[in-house]
């Protein structure tokens, strides 16, 4: 069977100066814990929201869009504090809350019902209960939790972008040299996390419009994974042990042994 000759261009690993393979093996090493300490943040900083232990659907979909729940306030005359005054006080609060908890109203209704309903307790003199005097103080309790906001999301977008970029091409770099039938395998494997990369970044966004983005974030970075690992085991074992391909020992320009 005749196989199609190998590119001038490529050189296995057994074909490199040995100084090459030293850095190559070193910059895998060092990506390889890297990548390591990445997913250990992922896990503490995702998982659990959802009130289940371990990372999860749900938990991305709470960090990208909020709980879904509403305001610290709205929850507390909803609960342990809705015996302080009458619903439908309560109820006008939750209102204005959940409109935008604007001055204006404030001012003129809200502020009579809070000084006295609330102030007897929350007037700041208790260092454990909220202080709720004042304008900017019962604000800070109305904001709804809706999520990863979109600047810090474009903020980690850049990072993200140029950071996994270096990743992946160094490590796809160093990988190019190996040898790897079928072709189709070694290009999808190189091509991918950079495709999975720009998928990645733009479902954080996508979730926010429409949930089930989440297997969109959960499947780019899946996939990511399996390809980074992939290519490094490939890398290493064919660097350190495996025996050279028949393929590149019958190349007719094979060097002598060299020191280099
Ligand atoms: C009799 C005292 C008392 C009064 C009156 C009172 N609260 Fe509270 N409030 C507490 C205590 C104690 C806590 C903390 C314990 C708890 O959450 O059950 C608390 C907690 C809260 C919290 C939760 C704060 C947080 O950090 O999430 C909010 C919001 C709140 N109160 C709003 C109000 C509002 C609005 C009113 C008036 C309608 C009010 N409270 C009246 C005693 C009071």
């Amino acid at each position: 069977m005749s196989v199609a000759p190998l590119h001038r261009l490529y050189n296995h690993y057994s074909e490199l100066p040995f100084s090459m393979r030293i850095l190559y093996t070193g910059a895998l090493c060092i990506l390889g814990m890297g990548y390591l300490f990445g997913m250990l943040y992922l896990v503490h900083v995702y998982s659990g929201r959802d009130g289940n232990p371990g990372l999860s659907y749900e938990d991305l979909v709470i960090a990208y869009t909020g709980s879904g729940k509403g305001s610290r306030l709205e929850s507390a005359l909803r609960g342990p504090m809705a015996s302080m005054l009458p619903a439908e006080e309560a109820n006008a609060l939750v209102k204005w809350a959940q409109q935008g908890a604007d001055r204006p109203t404030y001012e003129t209704f809200i502020r009579p019902t809070i000084d006295k309903r609330c102030m007897s307790c929350h007037d700041g003199s208790n260092p454990h209960l909220a202080n709720l005097g004042g304008y900017d103080n019962i604000k800070k309790v109305t904001e709804q939790d809706t999520g990863t906001d979109i600047f810090t999301l474009v903020r980690v977008s850049h990072i993200h972008l140029f950071g996994m970029t270096f990743i992946f091409f160094i490590v796809g770099l160093i990988f190019s040299h190996a040898y790897v039938r079928p072709l189709w395998f070694k290009y999808l494997i190189m091509g991918l996390p950079l495709f999975c990369e720009a998928v990645d970044i733009s479902s954080w966004y996508l979730v926010k419009l429409y949930h089930p983005f989440a297997w969109l974030t959960m499947g780019a970075g899946g996939i990511m994974g399996v390809s980074f690992a992939t290519m490094w085991f490939i890398s290493m074992y064919q660097m350190w042990i495996g025996k050279t391909p028949a393929a590149i020992l019958q190349r007719g320009d094979r060097d002598e042994e060299i020191i280099g």
